[in-house]
């Protein structure tokens, strides 16, 4: 029997790094995705074969001691097998169509999707059960991770997330995303800890920024629900302007939005910052243009992914 789990990317609209701190902030999962199988083994070890490499670990390997790119993954099949009193070890294996490390959440929804994948041996979970094993997993290499990503990655959609939950919008945007990566790799741990330093060293300014996020969300919100498409571009602006400030943005990355100035709606970075990935705004009047105006880079247009994770378990004679 073998149980296969997928769950999708996700970008940040409105809100990055003012999460970690309380706010609000507005969430879209989108479809590009990374699917993980499990099967029980005879052996004594975890085992995963990945695009980033391959592993196999005893067991009941100290998880301090795992490399950190597989350490979410061996901690959830360690306390999975422990969950279930299974003797078995394991074989995963992890496929993914989302680029890893700018911004488009591939280690959250790589939680994710193991967390389903792996727990699909034994039970069949809640979306909520999974969210919760899979934001454990993600903390055993970022501690403050605020969950915003690994909700997203689970429950699909657009959200609307604050620490103390989540309210879905359920609209059917007349927009669409151009997604434009830099390929300048980050560590989102990384960035949120230089914030942290920021918000140390300018207490007010930072409060300022954190209340002027705040107002500017609920403003999106009411553009997201009016299909607003002028009005959330211009907020885009805005909160990447917010963005700047803290020092997450670069010379690249504003270059990257300047180029689409005049020919979408808005545009932002999306996720962490200080490379990764910027987001902007269009709709079909300017959706050709806009990929046009950033073709030096990577860049492709989004649907919204509305389903979140999801699992099926393959039996041997089936
Ligand atoms: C990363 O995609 C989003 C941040 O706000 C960190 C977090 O929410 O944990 C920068």
């Amino acid at each position: 029997m073998k149980s296969i789990a997928s769950a999708p990317a996700k970008v940040i609209l409105f809100g990055e790094h003012f999460i970690v701190y309380g706010g609000k902030a507005i969430l879209c999962a989108i479809n590009k995705r990374i699917t993980v199988e499990s099967k029980l083994s005879d052996s004594n070890t975890i085992h995963i074969d990945s695009d980033i490499g391959i592993i196999t670990v005893p067991k009941n390997q100290l998880i301090e001691d795992i490399d950190i790119r597989f350490r979410p993954i061996i901690f959830l099949a360690q306390k999975i097998l422990r969950q279930f009193n299974s003797d078995s070890g394991l074989t995963i294996s992890i496929r993914s169509e989302i680029p890893a490390g700018v911004g488009l959440g591939s280690s959250s929804a790589c939680c994710v999707a193991a967390a389903s994948s792996i727990s699909g041996l034994f039970t069949s979970y809640s979306k909520e059960d999974i969210l919760r094993l899979a934001l454990e997993a993600e903390k055993t290499i970022f501690e403050n991770a605020s969950g915003a990503d690994t909700t997203s990655c689970t429950f699909g959609g657009i959200l609307e997330y604050t620490k103390q939950g989540i309210q879905r919008l359920d609209m059917y945007p007349k927009f669409q995303i151009v997604i434009a990566n830099s390929r300048i790799i980050h560590t989102t741990s990384q960035v949120v800890e230089r914030v942290k330093k920021f918000k140390q060293k300018n207490i007010e300014e930072f409060s300022k920024l954190c209340h002027n996020e705040a107002i500017l969300i609920d403003q999106a919100v009411d553009a997201l629900k009016n299909n607003n498409i002028e009005v959330l571009g211009e907020k885009m602006i805005e909160n990447q302007s917010h963005l700047q400030r803290i020092g997450v943005s670069n010379q690249t990355l504003d270059s990257m939005i300047n180029l689409t100035k005049n020919v979408s709606h808005g545009a932002k970075i999306t996720g962490a910052g200080d490379g990764g990935c910027i987001i902007a705004l269009v709709d079909d009047s300017n959706l050709q243009k806009t990929l046009q105006a950033l073709s030096e880079y990577e860049c492709f247009p989004t649907k919204i992914d509305m389903s979140g994770v999801e699992q099926k378990t393959i039996h041997d004679n089936s």
